[in-house]
């Protein structure tokens, strides 16, 4: 929920932290500060946005041999400049910028505190600094100090540390929070995210929990924290270039990756040989959980529909921080096929192990190559979409259902006919997206819609699905109470919301739902409601309609596209910021 970010190397230390720390900024934008040594340890800090913090400490002017860095969202302590990254020890010769909850922190505070130690936060993180200062006042190793207070920290850490003392090295520890090594040519990235040095080095280490890295401009060392013993890590070539990591022109990230959607959705093909893999982890299973969070959760809510449709197959979705509730009936027959664009979300990653704990195998669908689930899985699929900077997931989920469509398919026998499918529906995608009309209609719809207080969007069956992920993006982007159902559940308690002139969205495509869902419309319509109708063709209870491609069996990628792009022009019309919404980070690495 945080991004770090540390360098050293032969460049000016400035423009590498600033533009590091933007990279980084969709990982959490509410404070930010550096601690880097040139004549001694200095930090800088502050509540607010990185330009400002950058401007008001001149961070550009900053030069020295190493630097760490930090981007905050606030989990422990206000957004305030004494709770803002990095925090140092008592003597100040100790820095520490953290991404993660450290659970135990009140005890060790009280602990630290009767030892004489003096706190200036309230964060949990500063107790971090002050453990590694206990132990490095009786070793006088930093590494050894590193060990000893990262044996006493409970819950989840990725952070680094710089000592005074020892200015020509970065220790870096990593347990449930991302964290990865950028190899240079005589200097060394460390960061929550690749994107934060894609533009310097292409080659990756990523660290495995309980991990220590002493890193150096020169040399990068791996250790087990436990074993304490020096561990060799496999280097990755990632696969993305730098124009992926940035805005391309687009006024938002957010409206670039919806663009991507366009060529990104036939990316997942050409890994045959896993999907082959995957599918017959799940002949192998009696028992079929789909396991995620969020938008990821709906793009496994709309594939248990394929499962049962198309091959008969009870694959049950369950929302990742629900899963402890059900875990009883996971045992060794089961498979978990867990699905994370960042790899990373925490609730996903304990559903995992506690799967894992149970005896069941573990398919991940991840976008992140390297990624905590990639590491921790049986087997993995990627979706290759390429890098997703705007908190809001959009061309990930489009080829998240894509694989699971592929992978539900392969069942089968029907891999082949499911890739002409995929590859058509990606041409009626960039149709869409390519049409000035309907971005007008929908930008002109948004403007009607953007005073509204509530919009319900109603679909059946597969659509449903696309109705709660349609909901999630307006709420999140323009922050419009927006709420997806059932279309058939209205009477059961819903219909007694709709007032006159409230939205409603009606998803219908040319499938076995569509009379019903019109049905239900007109219920709505009946009562007053303002019926926005997402059809191939007119119908005398829209009161508005966005035209779709009557494609069906991939509905679920057609529909989201004018939801997608309603939620951006609402926000837009809102003023929200777009790529960061407020209180919302990328990741949800915290439990
Ligand atoms: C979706 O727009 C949100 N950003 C959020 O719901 C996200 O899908 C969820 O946090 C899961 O993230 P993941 O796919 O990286 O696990």
């Amino acid at each position: 929920m945080c991004g770090i970010f540390g360098y050293t190397g032969f460049r000016r230390l400035g423009p590498i932290i600033l533009e590091g720390l933007k990279r980084l900024e969709y990982r959490g934008y509410d404070s930010a500060g550096v601690a880097f040594i040139s004549s001694g340890l200095q930090v800088m800090k502050d509540a607010g946005k990185i330009d400002e913090i950058s401007r008001k400490f001149n961070f550009s002017g900053i030069d020295g041999k190493l630097a760490i860095s930090h981007t905050r969202w606030a989990t422990h302590g206000a957004v305030t400049q004494t709770n803002a990254h990095p925090h140092i020890s008592c003597n100040g010769r100790i820095a520490v910028v953290h991404n993660g909850i450290i659970e135990n922190y009140i005890d060790l505070k009280r602990e630290l505190i009767s030892l004489g130690h003096k706190f200036r936060s309230e964060t949990d993180t500063e107790v971090i600094p002050h453990l590694i200062e206990e132990f490095y006042r009786k070793t006088g190793d930093p590494l050894k100090a590193i060990f000893m207070a990262v044996s006493k920290l409970d819950g989840s850490f990725a952070f680094l540390a710089i000592f005074e003392d020892h200015p020509d090295r970065i220790f870096a520890v990593r347990y449930k929070s991302p964290l990865v090594i950028g190899l240079g040519d005589g200097e060394n990235f460390v960061a929550s995210d690749v994107p934060a040095f894609l533009k310097y080095t292409k080659k990756v280490i990523f660290l495995d929990d309980m991990e220590v890295a002493v890193i150096s401009r020169n040399s990068v060392e791996v250790f087990n924290s436990l074993t304490r013993e020096k561990v060799d890590k496999e280097i990755y070539i990632v696969p993305w270039s730098v124009e992926d990591a940035e805005r391309g022109g687009y006024p938002h990230f957010m409206m670039k990756e919806i663009m991507e959607q366009r060529f990104t959705i036939t990316r997942v093909l050409g890994q045959d040989d896993r999907i082959r893999e995957a599918s017959q982890l799940i002949k192998d299973a009696q028992k079929v959980f789909l396991v995620a969070a969020g938008t990821s959760y709906h793009a496994c809510l709309a594939s248990s529909y394929w499962f049962a449709e198309i091959a008969g197959v009870n694959a049950r979705a369950v929302l990742a921080s629900e899963f402890p509730s059900i875990s009883k009936l996971v045992d060794d027959k089961s498979l978990v096929i867990a699905v994370s664009q960042s790899g990373e979300t925490a609730d996903v990653l304990e559903s995992v192990r506690m799967a894992k704990k149970r005896g069941s195998k573990i398919l991940g669908i991840v976008n992140v190559v390297g990624s905590s689930l990639m590491r921790i899985s049986d087997a993995f699929l990627t979706i290759n979409a390429g890098p997703e900077i705007c908190v809001l997931a959009t061309k990930s989920y489009t080829s998240q259902l894509t694989i699971l469509y592929l992978l539900v398919n392969d069942l089968v026998g029907r891999l082949e006919n499911a890739k002409e499918e995929i590859k058509r529906a990606e041409t009626l995608v960039a149709h869409m997206l390519e049409s000035e009309a309907l971005l007008k209609d929908i930008r002109r719809i948004a403007k009607d819609l953007s005073a509204s207080e509530h919009i319900f969007l109603i679909g059946r069956g597969i659509s449903y699905a696309t109705s709660l992920e349609g909901a999630l993006k307006i709420k999140e982007v323009s922050y419009i109470h927006a709420e997806g159902f059932a279309g058939g559940e209205l009477k059961h308690g819903t219909l007694a919301l709709i007032e006159e002139g409230t939205p409603c969205i009606a998803i219908v495509p040319e499938d076995e739902t569509k009379d019903q869902t019109l049905g239900n419309a007109m219920e709505i319509k009946a009562r007053g409601g303002y019926i926005i109708g997402l059809s191939n063709e007119e119908h005398v209870v829209f009161d508005e309609l966005i035209r779709t491609p009557s494609e069906t069996s991939l509905s679920p990628i057609v529909m989201i596209i004018p939801l997608q792009l309603l939620a951006y022009y609402l926000a837009l019309e809102r003023g929200c910021n777009v790529d960061q919404p407020r209180n919302l980070a990328k990741s949800v690495t915290v439990l």
